[in-house]
């Protein structure tokens, strides 16, 4: 057996609580991520709700305050499903500590980001029905896992914008590639938030709660922040550091590996990009000589919106060490920042710097 009917060979950055990411293989030319292979984030231990007692409590800034059952849900409202990729804003956090220690934290890869098919109903009709009114310019969400990581221990939660909850893409989600969510994955019931860090995607949700500001949660107001370089992150409190919401233009080379051997001559290299909330991928460009020279990669287009977008392009490769990077365009013409070492921030979220594999071919 594996943990969570995961993949044998996912990369545990620690079991307890799970936190694990597939190998770059497992995500490698597949659209949608199965979910044996989808990565894993938790903050406290995986909650057991029986879905009979389970039930969402919607209230704060509404008129009509609900309590509804997973049958209410399925029932009262339209069922929607959509392909989405969620990113950890900690993913490629292993190209971060290359470059500073940033301790107390798990050195993710590029796997922290997958793409499912989700199903369940949208958040928008559920504010609409209980009458979310219109100075609630948040809302929040708070779950059944409770996280001693937080300070001081609490359910964990998070929230997103009104703009955001209203958009027709902002799911809560009991279903996940055809299947209904597992326990690992928030069931009965998550938050999925397209095109915005995973972190907002909140699990085993329990309660939402239209506020006039964002979420008081841990989550929310001191973790996910991006604080500046020099800052000591013991000492940050509710309110520092840069909020995190919309995910940054990103890439990653899935094949070949890093620090792979390969055969001389013509091999594939493929990975995924991703621009984030309302923003497509409009380019992608390989090099193999560290960046002097560079070539376009084919580009798939996105199964939905919301989803990443696969690359490839075949290259020819010449004995001895070369140095492979791909670096991504976003659809306002923004491009990826070249290195991780003006990026480094004392959490280590947001590595969006060119991505980079070194192989050795050979003779
Ligand atoms: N929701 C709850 N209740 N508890 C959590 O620890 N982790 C968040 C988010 N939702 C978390 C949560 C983070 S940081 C991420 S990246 C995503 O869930 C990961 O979702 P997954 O584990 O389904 O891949």
């Amino acid at each position: 057996m594996t943990l969570w009917d995961k993949r044998p060979d996912m990369i545990v950055h620690k079991a307890d609580p799970y936190n694990a990411e597939p190998p770059p293989s497992g995500l490698d030319g597949q659209e949608l991520t199965p979910v044996a292979s989808f990565y894993s984030r938790n903050h406290g231990e995986i909650p057991t709700l029986d879905p009979d007692e389970w039930r969402l409590q919607v209230g704060g800034l509404v008129d009509s305050p609900l309590e509804l059952s997973l049958d209410q849900l399925r029932d009262r409202y339209e069922a929607k499903s959509l392909v989405a990729t969620l990113q950890c804003a900690g993913n490629r956090r292993a190209g971060l500590v290359e470059v500073r220690d940033i301790p107390g934290e798990d050195p993710w890869g590029v796997g922290a980001t997958s793409t499912a098919e989700w199903a369940g109903v949208s958040l928008a009709d559920v504010l609409a029905s209980a009458g979310a009114r219109s100075d609630a310019a948040h809302v929040a969400f708070e779950a059944a896992d409770v996280s001693a990581l937080a300070e001081p221990t609490q359910p964990y939660g998070g929230s997103i914008p009104a703009h955001k909850a209203r958009s027709p893409e902002v799911l809560l989600a009991w279903g996940m590639n055809g299947e209904p969510l597992t326990r690992v994955h928030g069931a009965p019931l998550r938050v999925v938030v397209p095109g915005y860090i995973g972190a907002r995607s909140v699990k085993w949700v329990q309660r939402i709660t239209a506020r006039a500001q964002p979420s008081d949660n841990y989550f929310q107001a001191t973790a996910y922040r991006l604080l500046p370089a020099e800052f000591n992150p013991a000492t940050a409190g509710p309110g520092d550091g840069l909020s995190l919401a919309s995910i940054a233009l990103n890439a990653a080379i899935l094949r070949p590996l890093d620090n792979q051997q390969v055969p001389q001559g013509a091999i594939r290299v493929s990975g995924y990009a991703l621009a984030g909330d309302d923003r497509a991928v409009a380019r992608l460009d390989v090099s193999v000589d560290a960046g002097r020279s560079w070539r376009q990669a084919a580009l798939a287009p996105a199964l939905h919106p919301w989803s990443w977008q696969q690359w490839h392009i075949d290259v020819d490769l010449r004995p001895g060490p070369a140095e492979i990077v791909a670096r991504a365009w976003d659809s306002t013409g923004a491009a990826q920042p070249e290195s991780a070492g003006p990026l480094w921030n004392p959490k280590g979220y947001v590595n969006n710097s060119w991505a980079r594999v070194r192989v050795t071919v050979a003779h």
